[in-house]
């Protein structure tokens, strides 16, 4: 797989406060074999925490998933990089 999986996550006040920092570690902690396909953004607000979406918010491959967890982050980053968990 050439192209790599995006994941930006936002570490604006809204999310931090809802535990960016700890979405962060967990890309971190990621296998080598999985981090070689992501490439990981850091990004001020997206500023759509005060619409639809519910922090912390992760944008991957352009996408928005909101009320992002470290399972629910992991789970999605094996899946779109072909592994299994
Ligand atoms: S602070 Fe994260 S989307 Fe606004």
């Amino acid at each position: 797989m050439d192209e790599k999986i995006t994941v930006e996550v936002c570490v604006g006040t809204s999310c931090h406060l809802m535990g960016s920092s700890v979405l962060i570690s967990t890309l971190e902690e990621l296998s080598a074999d999985i981090a070689r396909k992501i490439k990981t953004k850091l990004s001020l607000c997206f500023e759509v925490c005060h619409g639809d979406k519910n922090p912390p918010v992760v944008r991957i491959n352009g996408d928005f998933y909101d009320e992002m967890t470290p399972d629910r982050l992991r789970e999605l980053l094996l899946k779109m990089a072909g592994e299994t968990s």
